[in-house]
């Protein structure tokens, strides 16, 4: 195993505390010993039907929609998805993308490493804003190079932590189907939900065919699991699983994943986000002790960061390495920034680290950045 620092404040992971590694383990040798010849099979490109299932059912309940289980397809983490939707969806090269301007690190590497022109959009404390994504549509139309899909976190905003209201949602939907374009949802962080009304996602607003929803389990269950999956309806379904050259999801993990949950699923989302929000609440309160004079940040209603604004005279460089002295991590603002540049932000992760050590890092985050101000 890696080692992580002792204030590991810069990955998406989540909380080890609850995660049931003896009932697990338990579920595991029984599901092992009843697929036994299953696993001496390949499990075609929709994968583990009981998980599907699952996870139709997990969508129903949360957003209130029937989806079809042959209209999911699974994946070994939902930046499987990430990558195959541009493969899928892009030709190559020089194709624009249109996404936040401040969005999920992987993503931005991703569609960077695949060459594509990544189109930023800004974002404010409702996510994507609908001026600027109405205009660069119409932008790139008139060049004669439209959108080859509008890519989206509407829901816990990553790294922003914003929640997109549904008036916005329901715009974005009629600009996307104004411009013809494909609207990819990446849902990722779906059930982390804390506290006050959660908003319906994007597919459950408007079942539109050229719809494409990303979902995982590694936020709400654990990211080692490598399980996620994608939503799409023929035939952008098929064009997607077209693409799809991998000879499959982990049937063994799903199938000991779905053993596991199937009558526990909402149970256990209830006890992961009690202790996430725990965690969240502790980070607040140091941020407000150790830096309520000198920063600002966000308030996430879900999602496993805060986003936060450091004074601008912040060397970037300085504070990571004292940060390293110190044993404290964070993730930088610029890696989640589509154009690349230095940014006054950074964000921290508090789902991993435990309660202490929220508490004892806070006053060491603050030490490296006091040391790397001008
Ligand atoms: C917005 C978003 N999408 C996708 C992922 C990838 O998650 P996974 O591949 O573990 O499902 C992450 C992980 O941090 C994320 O933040």
């Amino acid at each position: 195993m890696n080692d992580l620092p002792p204030y590991d404040f810069a990955t998406g992971n989540t909380n080890a505390e609850t995660f049931p590694a003896e009932a697990l383990a338990v579920t595991a040798a029984a599901v092992i010993r009843r697929l036994g010849p299953e696993l001496n099979r390949y499990p075609g490109k929709l994968g583990h039907a009981g998980l599907r299932a699952l996870m139709a059912r997990r969508e129903m309940e949360r957003e209130g929609v029937a989806v079809d289980p042959e209209h999911i397809f699974l994946l070994n983490g939902s930046m499987q998805g990430v990558t195959l939707m541009a493969e899928a969806l892009c030709n190559g090269p020089g194709d624009p993308v249109v996404m936040e301007e401040h969005c999920y690190v992987g993503t931005v590497n991703a569609y960077g490493g695949l060459g594509l022109d990544r189109v930023g959009i800004p974002v404010d404390g409702h996510g994507m804003r609908m001026d600027a994504l109405e205009r660069e549509l119409t932008r790139l139309e008139s060049a004669g190079r439209p959108a080859k899909f509008i890519y989206v976190l509407a829901t816990y905003q990553n790294p922003t932590g914003s929640m997109m209201p549904r008036a916005r949602r329901l715009e974005l939907i009629a600009i996307a189907k104004r411009h013809d374009a494909i609207l990819v949802e990446d849902n990722c962080y779906a059930d982390v939900h804390f506290e006050g009304a959660k908003e319906p996602s994007l597919y459950a607003l408007d079942e539109d065919v050229k719809h494409i929803y990303l979902c995982s389990l590694s936020k709400i269950f654990a990211p080692g699991v490598r399980l996620g999956y994608v939503i799409a309806k023929p035939p952008l379904l098929d064009t997607l699983l077209a693409r799809r050259h991998d000879a499959g999801p982990n049937t063994l993990a799903a199938a000991i994943v779905e053993a596991y949950l199937r009558d526990r699923l909402w149970e256990h989302c209830e006890m992961a986000n009690k202790a996430l929000k725990a965690k969240r609440d502790t980070m607040l309160e140091g941020l407000e002790q150790h830096l309520g004079n000198t920063c600002s940040w966000s308030h996430p209603v879900g999602g496993l960061f805060i986003w936060v604004r450091i004074p601008d005279d912040v060397d970037m460089d300085k504070f990571e390495e004292e940060g390293a002295k110190r044993g404290v991590t964070f993730a930088r603002g610029k890696n989640f920034y589509v154009r690349d540049d230095e940014i006054p932000y950074i964000r921290l992760a508090f789902g991993y680290p435990t309660q202490e050590n929220i508490r004892a890092g806070m006053p060491e985050l603050t030490a490296a950045l006091n040391a790397a101000r001008a």
